[in-house]
């Protein structure tokens, strides 16, 4: 048996292999299912109880050796000749990084936008209480305005739950555990129960703002939100506001964005207005400060809310909504930056 074992060694020691099919013949013939090895450990079965042991562990190391020799020859240089593997003029094989996602890129730019003016980040969980969601936001129980939003309830023993509906959640969170001056922005996804089509989706991405100092005031709102439209859509860009109902707003307002795409002058995606709307805005109602444990006497502030597809269709000219979320390559890949 040993010397069946010495002699398969110098076997595989002696093999030189070119080409693949060289490998090929090599596994068969020693570590295949019919090959040499096998074989040996077949013949193991007759060696003497007292022998089993070392010549066992003899056989594992030659199978390593086999193994190895196979591991270690890189086909790719067995394939290609000599003369083609050492041309170190030949161009890199392509590089195949990935990409930002389209509205990755946008939550990136706005969040930079907002920091530049002093705001920081907050965010808050996706399942989310009638508290936080409705409640606290001036929502009162059985107020028609509850149905506004489309809520996906949780099946669950806690009744009170929900996938939060907007990330105005996240305001009520930083209200009850920030002291004023509060200057946030929340990005996020929410959930809507909603069919969905090119234009809608159950679940979609929001970037709230919130703003809470002593004599906060609508004008500072304005120029807030001046300042955000230009930096997304240009210099150009001008806003305008449109009174507006939201319970956890008062004044409220919804802001439309020039028309970038047409100058303003009248296009399909405007349906030839000349404006997009882009988010709602509006003072935060003072119900909602108190609600909060902030005192609507000594403090006021403005919030905004926008949806992030909205935000990227408009820059990427995206004209379907499921795009976002359908993970096609050929949609992904036209966002190299
Ligand atoms: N939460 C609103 C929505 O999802 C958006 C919004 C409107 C947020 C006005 C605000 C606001 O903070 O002031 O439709």
């Amino acid at each position: 048996m040993k010397e069946k074992i010495a002699l398969l060694k110098e076997k595989i020691q002696s093999v030189r292999i070119k080409t693949p099919e060289d490998a090929e013949k090599f596994r068969v013939a020693f570590l295949g299912a019919k090959g040499e090895l096998k074989a040996l450990y077949q013949e193991l079965k007759t060696v003497p109880d007292g022998d089993k042991k070392t010549i066992g562990q003899e056989i594992n190391a030659l199978k390593k050796m086999a193994e190895d020799v196979l591991n270690q020859i890189d086909i790719e240089e067995v394939k290609t000749d000599k003369k083609h593997s050492n041309d170190l003029s030949r161009p890199t094989y392509e590089n195949q990084s990935g990409t930002l996602h389209p509205l990755t890129l946008v939550k990136s730019e706005i969040v930079s936008i907002f920091e530049k003016i002093g705001f920081s980040i907050s965010e808050g969980p996706e399942i989310e209480d009638d508290w936080h969601n409705f409640s606290a936001l001036n929502f009162p129980a059985d107020h028609p305005a509850r149905d506004m939003q489309d809520t996906f309830f949780i099946d669950c023993p806690n009744p009170e739950l929900s996938l939060r509906t907007h990330t105005s959640s996240v305001q009520v969170r930083v209200m009850e555990n920030q002291k004023p001056p509060i200057r946030t922005i929340s990005p996020g996804r929410v959930y809507r129960n909603e069919a969905i089509s090119a234009r809608a989706h159950c679940f979609f991405h929001q970037i709230e703002g919130l703003y809470i100092d002593k004599n906060v005031k609508f004008s500072d709102l304005k120029q807030t939100l001046a300042y955000f439209a230009k930096a997304v859509f240009g210099d150009k860009a001008k806003i305008r506001l449109r009174s507006s109902y939201f319970p956890f707003t008062e004044p409220s307002a919804e802001v439309d964005v020039s028309c970038s795409l047409c100058e303003s002058k009248g296009c399909s995606v405007c349906k030839n207005s000349g404006w997009l709307e882009i988010m709602g805005c509006g003072m935060v109602d003072p119900n909602v400060l108190s609600a909060c444990g902030i005192d609507p006497t000594e403090y006021s502030g403005f919030a905004f809310g926008m949806g992030l597809e909205r935000i990227a269709q408009l820059k990427y000219r995206v004209s379907d909504l499921r795009l976002y979320s359908e993970n096609d390559r050929r949609f992904l890949q036209q966002f190299q930056y």
